[in-house]
Protein backbone atom coordinates (compact mmCIF):
# COMPACT_ATOMS: atom_id res chain seq x y z
CA UNK A 1 0.00 0.00 0.00
CA UNK A 2 1.54 3.57 -0.82
CA UNK A 3 1.36 6.80 0.52
CA UNK A 4 -2.16 8.62 1.12
CA UNK A 5 -4.93 8.89 -1.09
CA UNK A 6 -5.12 12.05 -3.83
CA UNK A 7 -6.31 15.38 -1.87
CA UNK A 8 -9.87 15.74 -3.62
CA UNK A 9 -11.42 19.78 -3.95
CA UNK A 10 -14.64 20.13 -2.41
CA UNK A 11 -17.23 21.90 -3.76
CA UNK A 12 -20.68 23.58 -2.44
CA UNK A 13 -22.74 23.13 -5.46
CA UNK A 14 -25.31 25.43 -6.04
CA UNK A 15 -28.41 23.30 -7.23
CA UNK A 16 -32.34 23.87 -6.92
CA UNK A 17 -34.85 21.81 -5.72
CA UNK A 18 -37.43 20.51 -8.66
CA UNK A 19 -39.71 19.11 -5.59
CA UNK A 20 -40.40 22.58 -3.91
CA UNK A 21 -39.49 24.74 -7.35
CA UNK A 22 -42.61 26.62 -9.15
CA UNK A 23 -41.04 27.59 -12.65
CA UNK A 24 -41.77 31.05 -11.76
CA UNK A 25 -38.31 32.19 -13.99
CA UNK A 26 -37.33 34.72 -11.17
CA UNK A 27 -33.66 33.23 -10.38
CA UNK A 28 -32.75 32.85 -13.96
CA UNK A 29 -33.90 36.79 -14.71
CA UNK A 30 -32.35 37.70 -11.51
CA UNK A 31 -28.83 35.84 -12.02
CA UNK A 32 -26.29 37.78 -13.28
CA UNK A 33 -23.59 35.54 -14.42
CA UNK A 34 -26.23 33.68 -16.77
CA UNK A 35 -26.01 30.48 -14.50
CA UNK A 36 -29.18 29.66 -14.07
CA UNK A 37 -30.92 27.97 -17.10
CA UNK A 38 -34.14 25.78 -17.58
CA UNK A 39 -35.88 23.47 -20.56
CA UNK A 40 -39.22 22.49 -20.05
CA UNK A 41 -39.47 20.75 -16.73
CA UNK A 42 -36.52 22.06 -14.58
CA UNK A 43 -34.33 24.96 -13.80
CA UNK A 44 -30.80 24.14 -13.26
CA UNK A 45 -27.57 25.84 -11.94
CA UNK A 46 -24.37 26.01 -14.23
CA UNK A 47 -22.11 25.09 -11.31
CA UNK A 48 -18.85 26.24 -14.06
CA UNK A 49 -21.03 29.25 -14.36
CA UNK A 50 -22.26 30.16 -10.88
CA UNK A 51 -20.23 32.65 -8.73
CA UNK A 52 -22.02 32.59 -5.84
CA UNK A 53 -23.15 35.98 -5.46
CA UNK A 54 -26.62 34.77 -4.10
CA UNK A 55 -28.32 37.72 -5.75
CA UNK A 56 -31.10 34.42 -6.66
CA UNK A 57 -31.93 33.80 -3.26
CA UNK A 58 -33.91 36.20 -1.69
CA UNK A 59 -36.30 36.36 -4.52
CA UNK A 60 -37.12 33.24 -5.10
CA UNK A 61 -40.71 32.42 -3.82
CA UNK A 62 -40.39 29.02 -2.41
CA UNK A 63 -36.70 28.67 -1.15
CA UNK A 64 -36.28 26.07 -3.66
CA UNK A 65 -32.96 27.89 -5.21
CA UNK A 66 -31.49 27.66 -1.56
CA UNK A 67 -30.25 24.15 -2.08
CA UNK A 68 -26.69 23.02 -1.93
CA UNK A 69 -24.95 19.65 -1.76
CA UNK A 70 -21.19 19.16 -1.20
CA UNK A 71 -19.30 17.10 -3.95
CA UNK A 72 -15.95 16.49 -5.51
CA UNK A 73 -15.82 19.79 -7.64
CA UNK A 74 -14.14 16.79 -10.49
CA UNK A 75 -17.62 15.23 -10.46
CA UNK A 76 -20.21 17.92 -9.89
CA UNK A 77 -23.73 17.93 -11.55
CA UNK A 78 -24.01 18.43 -15.10
CA UNK A 79 -26.67 20.38 -16.10
CA UNK A 80 -28.13 17.28 -18.19
CA UNK A 81 -28.03 15.23 -14.49
CA UNK A 82 -30.02 18.05 -13.44
CA UNK A 83 -32.51 18.29 -16.06
CA UNK A 84 -33.49 14.80 -15.69
CA UNK A 85 -34.39 14.64 -11.76
CA UNK A 86 -37.37 14.52 -10.15
CA UNK A 87 -35.74 15.44 -6.49
CA UNK A 88 -32.49 16.46 -5.30
CA UNK A 89 -30.30 13.75 -4.76
CA UNK A 90 -28.97 12.81 -1.33
CA UNK A 91 -25.73 14.29 0.57
CA UNK A 92 -23.14 11.84 0.19
CA UNK A 93 -20.08 11.34 2.15
CA UNK A 94 -17.46 13.23 0.69
CA UNK A 95 -13.90 12.84 1.17
CA UNK A 96 -12.78 16.23 2.93
CA UNK A 97 -10.08 18.07 0.62
CA UNK A 98 -9.66 21.78 0.70
CA UNK A 99 -13.15 23.48 0.64
CA UNK A 100 -12.11 25.33 -2.01
CA UNK A 101 -15.26 27.69 -2.32
CA UNK A 102 -16.34 27.22 0.92
CA UNK A 103 -14.75 30.66 2.88
CA UNK A 104 -15.48 33.12 -0.62
CA UNK A 105 -19.26 31.80 -0.65
CA UNK A 106 -20.02 32.47 3.11
CA UNK A 107 -18.22 35.43 2.94
CA UNK A 108 -20.57 36.45 0.28
CA UNK A 109 -23.83 35.40 1.56
CA UNK A 110 -23.34 37.62 4.98
CA UNK A 111 -22.70 40.77 2.58
CA UNK A 112 -25.68 40.08 0.85
CA UNK A 113 -27.58 40.02 3.70
CA UNK A 114 -26.43 43.25 5.41
CA UNK A 115 -26.06 45.07 1.77
CA UNK A 116 -29.61 46.26 1.57
CA UNK A 117 -28.81 46.86 -2.08
CA UNK A 118 -28.82 45.49 -5.45
CA UNK A 119 -31.00 41.79 -5.52
CA UNK A 120 -32.45 42.55 -1.96
CA UNK A 121 -35.80 43.82 -1.65
CA UNK A 122 -37.53 44.59 1.16
CA UNK A 123 -41.15 45.36 1.83
CA UNK A 124 -42.75 48.59 2.93
CA UNK A 125 -41.71 48.42 7.04
CA UNK A 126 -45.60 48.70 8.16
CA UNK A 127 -46.53 45.82 6.00
CA UNK A 128 -48.18 42.82 7.96
CA UNK A 129 -46.31 39.45 8.33
CA UNK A 130 -46.92 37.35 5.53
CA UNK A 131 -47.36 33.79 5.29
CA UNK A 132 -45.27 31.62 2.99
CA UNK A 133 -45.42 27.45 1.69
CA UNK A 134 -48.14 26.73 3.57
CA UNK A 135 -49.04 24.51 1.07
CA UNK A 136 -46.63 22.33 -1.52
CA UNK A 137 -47.19 19.93 -4.47
CA UNK A 138 -46.90 17.02 -2.06
CA UNK A 139 -49.69 18.76 0.07
CA UNK A 140 -51.67 21.05 -1.88
CA UNK A 141 -54.41 23.07 -0.64
CA UNK A 142 -57.59 22.24 -2.53
CA UNK A 143 -59.92 25.25 -3.56
CA UNK A 144 -63.53 25.07 -4.72
CA UNK A 145 -64.29 27.49 -7.70
CA UNK A 146 -67.12 29.32 -6.66
CA UNK A 147 -67.25 32.04 -9.44
CA UNK A 148 -65.28 32.46 -13.11
CA UNK A 149 -66.53 35.76 -14.70
CA UNK A 150 -65.17 36.99 -18.30
CA UNK A 151 -64.00 40.83 -16.96
CA UNK A 152 -63.17 41.65 -20.86
CA UNK A 153 -66.24 42.67 -23.03
CA UNK A 154 -67.49 40.49 -25.82
CA UNK A 155 -65.77 41.20 -28.47
CA UNK A 156 -62.39 41.96 -27.09
CA UNK A 157 -59.70 39.78 -28.33
CA UNK A 158 -58.57 38.63 -25.14
CA UNK A 159 -60.17 36.62 -22.49
CA UNK A 160 -59.43 37.75 -19.25
CA UNK A 161 -61.34 36.43 -15.89
CA UNK A 162 -62.07 36.92 -12.96
CA UNK A 163 -62.26 33.15 -10.83
CA UNK A 164 -63.05 33.29 -6.93
CA UNK A 165 -61.90 30.17 -5.14
CA UNK A 166 -62.84 28.90 -1.90
CA UNK A 167 -61.29 27.29 0.43
CA UNK A 168 -63.91 26.61 2.95
CA UNK A 169 -62.38 25.18 6.41
CA UNK A 170 -58.50 25.64 4.82
CA UNK A 171 -56.75 28.77 6.38
CA UNK A 172 -55.03 29.96 3.43
CA UNK A 173 -54.07 33.57 4.51
CA UNK A 174 -52.78 35.78 1.86
CA UNK A 175 -51.58 39.79 1.87
CA UNK A 176 -52.53 42.01 -0.89
CA UNK A 177 -49.37 41.92 -3.68
CA UNK A 178 -48.73 38.02 -2.57
CA UNK A 179 -49.22 35.15 -5.35
CA UNK A 180 -50.80 31.40 -5.37
CA UNK A 181 -49.44 28.68 -7.23
CA UNK A 182 -52.12 26.67 -8.97
CA UNK A 183 -51.27 22.75 -10.57
CA UNK A 184 -52.94 21.89 -13.84
CA UNK A 185 -54.45 18.40 -13.37
CA UNK A 186 -52.84 16.04 -16.41
CA UNK A 187 -49.32 15.40 -17.59
CA UNK A 188 -46.92 17.06 -19.70
CA UNK A 189 -45.87 15.40 -22.87
CA UNK A 190 -42.91 13.74 -21.47
CA UNK A 191 -46.09 11.90 -19.17
CA UNK A 192 -44.83 13.60 -15.82
CA UNK A 193 -47.47 16.48 -13.80
CA UNK A 194 -47.59 20.08 -15.00
CA UNK A 195 -45.64 22.56 -13.05
CA UNK A 196 -46.94 24.81 -10.99
CA UNK A 197 -47.92 28.39 -12.18
CA UNK A 198 -48.21 31.51 -10.32
CA UNK A 199 -50.79 34.25 -10.42
CA UNK A 200 -51.21 36.94 -7.93
CA UNK A 201 -53.78 37.46 -5.58
CA UNK A 202 -56.55 39.97 -6.79
CA UNK A 203 -58.78 40.41 -3.58
CA UNK A 204 -57.80 42.00 -0.32
CA UNK A 205 -56.66 39.89 2.79
CA UNK A 206 -59.88 39.74 4.22
CA UNK A 207 -60.94 37.76 0.86
CA UNK A 208 -63.00 38.45 -1.93
CA UNK A 209 -66.03 38.63 0.33
CA UNK A 210 -65.58 39.32 3.90
CA UNK A 211 -65.58 36.39 6.14
CA UNK A 212 -65.90 33.91 3.32
CA UNK A 213 -62.62 32.62 3.42
CA UNK A 214 -62.18 32.74 -0.33
CA UNK A 215 -59.91 34.67 -2.83
CA UNK A 216 -59.76 36.05 -6.46
CA UNK A 217 -57.41 36.00 -9.56
CA UNK A 218 -57.22 37.26 -12.69
CA UNK A 219 -56.22 35.46 -15.16
CA UNK A 220 -55.77 35.59 -18.89
CA UNK A 221 -57.00 32.97 -21.65
CA UNK A 222 -53.17 32.62 -23.22
CA UNK A 223 -53.35 31.72 -26.82
CA UNK A 224 -49.93 33.22 -28.18
CA UNK A 225 -46.49 33.98 -26.63
CA UNK A 226 -45.10 37.46 -26.54
CA UNK A 227 -43.92 36.98 -30.08
CA UNK A 228 -47.56 36.28 -31.13
CA UNK A 229 -46.87 32.78 -32.05
CA UNK A 230 -49.98 30.69 -31.46
CA UNK A 231 -49.45 28.50 -28.15
CA UNK A 232 -51.92 27.12 -25.69
CA UNK A 233 -51.35 28.14 -22.17
CA UNK A 234 -51.78 25.11 -19.93
CA UNK A 235 -52.90 26.76 -16.85
CA UNK A 236 -54.41 29.35 -17.91
CA UNK A 237 -56.81 27.69 -20.25
CA UNK A 238 -57.47 25.49 -17.42
CA UNK A 239 -58.31 28.16 -15.11
CA UNK A 240 -60.25 30.32 -17.44
CA UNK A 241 -62.51 26.85 -18.40
CA UNK A 242 -63.34 25.72 -14.95
CA UNK A 243 -66.66 25.66 -13.86
CA UNK A 244 -68.65 26.42 -10.19
CA UNK A 245 -68.11 23.34 -7.85
CA UNK A 246 -64.72 22.46 -9.87
CA UNK A 247 -61.64 21.94 -7.41
CA UNK A 248 -58.38 23.09 -7.80
CA UNK A 249 -55.11 22.31 -6.49
CA UNK A 250 -53.07 25.72 -4.83
CA UNK A 251 -49.82 26.11 -3.49
CA UNK A 252 -48.60 28.70 -1.42
CA UNK A 253 -48.82 31.73 -0.44
CA UNK A 254 -45.53 33.30 -1.70
CA UNK A 255 -43.33 36.66 -1.73
CA UNK A 256 -42.46 38.62 1.00
CA UNK A 257 -41.75 41.77 -0.45
CA UNK A 258 -44.23 42.85 -2.73
CA UNK A 259 -46.48 44.08 0.04
CA UNK A 260 -48.82 47.38 0.81
CA UNK A 261 -47.96 49.53 3.86
CA UNK A 262 -50.26 49.17 6.62
CA UNK A 263 -49.64 52.85 8.49
CA UNK A 264 -52.34 55.73 7.92
CA UNK A 265 -51.01 58.33 5.65
CA UNK A 266 -48.99 55.92 2.73
CA UNK A 267 -49.79 56.70 -0.49
CA UNK A 268 -49.64 53.92 -3.01
CA UNK A 269 -48.57 54.85 -6.43
CA UNK A 270 -49.48 52.12 -9.13
CA UNK A 271 -48.51 51.14 -12.47
CA UNK A 272 -50.25 48.43 -14.66
CA UNK A 273 -50.71 46.47 -17.80
CA UNK A 274 -53.27 43.82 -18.54
CA UNK A 275 -53.64 41.25 -15.76
CA UNK A 276 -50.85 42.88 -13.76
CA UNK A 277 -53.97 44.71 -12.58
CA UNK A 278 -54.47 42.21 -10.06
CA UNK A 279 -52.56 43.25 -6.98
CA UNK A 280 -53.40 46.98 -7.64
CA UNK A 281 -57.22 45.33 -7.35
CA UNK A 282 -56.27 43.88 -4.44
CA UNK A 283 -54.38 47.20 -2.82
CA UNK A 284 -57.60 49.45 -4.08
CA UNK A 285 -60.09 47.32 -2.85
CA UNK A 286 -58.24 47.31 0.24
CA UNK A 287 -58.13 50.99 0.74
CA UNK A 288 -61.86 51.08 -0.21
CA UNK A 289 -63.00 49.07 2.60
CA UNK A 290 -61.52 50.82 5.00
CA UNK A 291 -62.49 54.19 3.53
CA UNK A 292 -64.99 55.74 6.54
CA UNK A 293 -61.59 55.53 8.83
CA UNK A 294 -59.98 58.31 6.75
CA UNK A 295 -56.58 56.86 7.43
CA UNK A 296 -55.54 59.67 4.79
CA UNK A 297 -52.44 59.07 1.99
CA UNK A 298 -53.36 59.19 -1.66
CA UNK A 299 -53.70 56.66 -4.67
CA UNK A 300 -52.57 57.19 -8.04
CA UNK A 301 -52.80 54.19 -10.70
CA UNK A 302 -51.40 54.19 -14.55
CA UNK A 303 -53.29 51.06 -16.68
CA UNK A 304 -52.49 50.57 -19.89
CA UNK A 305 -54.58 48.21 -22.04
CA UNK A 306 -55.31 48.10 -25.64
CA UNK A 307 -59.12 49.35 -25.64
CA UNK A 308 -61.49 49.96 -23.05
CA UNK A 309 -63.64 46.96 -23.46
CA UNK A 310 -59.56 44.94 -23.01
CA UNK A 311 -59.17 46.54 -19.65
CA UNK A 312 -59.76 43.92 -16.41
CA UNK A 313 -62.05 45.85 -13.61
CA UNK A 314 -63.07 48.80 -16.13
CA UNK A 315 -66.59 49.29 -14.45
CA UNK A 316 -65.67 49.22 -11.38
CA UNK A 317 -63.06 51.20 -11.77
CA UNK A 318 -64.91 54.40 -13.07
CA UNK A 319 -67.36 54.00 -10.15
CA UNK A 320 -64.38 54.61 -7.60
CA UNK A 321 -64.55 58.60 -6.55
CA UNK A 322 -61.90 61.18 -7.80
CA UNK A 323 -60.82 61.77 -4.51
CA UNK A 324 -60.28 58.16 -3.84
CA UNK A 325 -58.39 57.34 -6.41
CA UNK A 326 -56.69 58.91 -9.54
CA UNK A 327 -56.99 57.44 -12.44
CA UNK A 328 -54.49 57.24 -15.51
CA UNK A 329 -55.93 54.98 -18.43
CA UNK A 330 -53.58 54.61 -21.23
CA UNK A 331 -55.15 52.91 -24.75
CA UNK A 332 -52.46 51.91 -27.45
CA UNK A 333 -55.01 50.51 -29.76
CA UNK A 334 -58.01 52.76 -29.99
CA UNK A 335 -59.17 53.22 -33.86
CA UNK A 336 -58.00 56.75 -35.13
CA UNK A 337 -55.94 57.73 -32.23
CA UNK A 338 -52.53 58.12 -31.27
CA UNK A 339 -50.90 55.05 -29.04
CA UNK A 340 -51.12 55.66 -25.63
CA UNK A 341 -48.66 53.69 -23.29
CA UNK A 342 -48.72 54.41 -18.96
CA UNK A 343 -45.59 55.73 -19.72
CA UNK A 344 -46.44 58.56 -21.63
CA UNK A 345 -49.40 59.12 -19.17
CA UNK A 346 -46.55 59.48 -16.40
CA UNK A 347 -45.20 61.76 -18.06
CA UNK A 348 -48.19 63.78 -18.54
CA UNK A 349 -48.73 63.87 -14.41
CA UNK A 350 -44.82 64.34 -14.22
CA UNK A 351 -45.29 67.06 -10.76
CA UNK A 352 -47.69 64.93 -8.78
CA UNK A 353 -45.75 61.82 -9.72
CA UNK A 354 -42.32 63.40 -8.72
CA UNK A 355 -43.82 64.87 -5.44
CA UNK A 356 -45.03 60.95 -5.06
CA UNK A 357 -41.80 59.69 -5.82
CA UNK A 358 -39.98 61.88 -3.24
CA UNK A 359 -42.54 61.75 -0.49
CA UNK A 360 -41.33 59.47 2.17
CA UNK A 361 -44.80 57.80 2.70
CA UNK A 362 -45.35 56.94 -0.88
CA UNK A 363 -44.96 53.32 -2.05
CA UNK A 364 -44.26 52.16 -5.86
CA UNK A 365 -45.78 48.72 -7.63
CA UNK A 366 -45.16 48.12 -11.07
CA UNK A 367 -46.79 44.91 -12.26
CA UNK A 368 -47.12 43.83 -16.07
CA UNK A 369 -45.60 43.45 -19.49
CA UNK A 370 -41.68 42.93 -18.64
CA UNK A 371 -41.08 45.33 -21.50
CA UNK A 372 -42.79 48.82 -19.73
CA UNK A 373 -40.15 48.29 -16.92
CA UNK A 374 -37.32 50.07 -19.00
CA UNK A 375 -40.35 52.92 -20.49
CA UNK A 376 -41.59 53.59 -16.84
CA UNK A 377 -37.99 53.79 -15.65
CA UNK A 378 -37.24 56.78 -18.50
CA UNK A 379 -40.73 58.54 -17.73
CA UNK A 380 -39.73 58.58 -13.98
CA UNK A 381 -36.09 59.77 -14.49
CA UNK A 382 -38.16 62.76 -16.36
CA UNK A 383 -40.70 63.24 -14.20
CA UNK A 384 -38.13 64.05 -11.95
CA UNK A 385 -35.35 65.68 -14.22
CA UNK A 386 -38.57 68.22 -14.95
CA UNK A 387 -39.40 68.61 -11.04
CA UNK A 388 -35.72 69.57 -10.11
CA UNK A 389 -35.26 65.91 -8.75
CA UNK A 390 -32.43 63.65 -9.76
CA UNK A 391 -34.06 59.79 -10.08
CA UNK A 392 -30.44 58.49 -9.91
CA UNK A 393 -30.48 59.35 -6.19
CA UNK A 394 -34.40 58.51 -6.16
CA UNK A 395 -34.35 55.26 -7.16
CA UNK A 396 -31.60 53.61 -4.83
CA UNK A 397 -33.30 55.35 -1.80
CA UNK A 398 -37.21 54.40 -2.70
CA UNK A 399 -35.20 50.82 -2.99
CA UNK A 400 -33.69 50.75 0.50
CA UNK A 401 -36.92 52.02 2.02
CA UNK A 402 -39.05 49.62 0.86
CA UNK A 403 -40.96 51.58 -1.59
CA UNK A 404 -39.92 50.59 -5.10
CA UNK A 405 -41.83 46.78 -5.95
CA UNK A 406 -41.61 45.80 -9.19
CA UNK A 407 -43.14 42.25 -10.79
CA UNK A 408 -42.83 42.01 -14.58
CA UNK A 409 -43.25 38.74 -16.83
P1 LIG B 1 -49.76 47.36 -27.57
O1 LIG B 1 -51.05 47.76 -28.21
O2 LIG B 1 -48.60 48.05 -28.22
O3 LIG B 1 -49.61 45.88 -27.51
P2 LIG B 1 -51.51 43.24 -23.56
O4 LIG B 1 -52.90 43.50 -23.99
O5 LIG B 1 -50.67 42.60 -24.62
O6 LIG B 1 -51.45 42.52 -22.24
O7 LIG B 1 -50.83 44.66 -23.30
C1 LIG B 1 -51.38 45.59 -22.39
C2 LIG B 1 -51.00 46.97 -22.82
O8 LIG B 1 -49.59 47.18 -22.64
C3 LIG B 1 -51.30 47.24 -24.27
O9 LIG B 1 -51.85 48.52 -24.36
C4 LIG B 1 -49.95 47.17 -24.91
O10 LIG B 1 -49.81 47.94 -26.09
C5 LIG B 1 -49.12 47.81 -23.81
N1 LIG B 1 -47.66 47.64 -24.00
C6 LIG B 1 -47.01 46.81 -24.84
N2 LIG B 1 -45.69 46.99 -24.75
C7 LIG B 1 -45.49 47.98 -23.85
C8 LIG B 1 -44.33 48.64 -23.33
N3 LIG B 1 -43.10 48.32 -23.72
N4 LIG B 1 -44.51 49.61 -22.41
C9 LIG B 1 -45.75 49.94 -22.00
N5 LIG B 1 -46.88 49.37 -22.45
C10 LIG B 1 -46.76 48.39 -23.37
Amino acid sequence: MSGSAPTIEVLRQHLIDPEICIRCNTCEETCPSHAITHDLRNYVVDADKCNFCNDCISPCPTGAIDSWRQVDKAKRYTLVEQLAWDSLPPQTEVDAGTPAEMPKEIARITSVATAGQGGVAFPPWSAAHPYVNIYSIQKPAIATVSGNFRLTAGDASSDIRHIVLDFGGTALPVLEGQTIGVQPPGLDPSGKPHHVRLYSVASPREGERPRYNNLSLTVKRVTEDHAGTPVVGVASNYLCDLKKGDQVKVVGPYGTTFLMPNHPGSSLLMVCTGTGSAPMRAMTERRRRRIALKEGGELMLFFGARLEGELPYFGPLMKLPNDFIDINFAFSRVPGQPKHYVQDRIRERSADVARLLADESCYVYICGLKGMEQGIDEAFRDACRENGKDWGAVLPNLRAQGRYHVETY
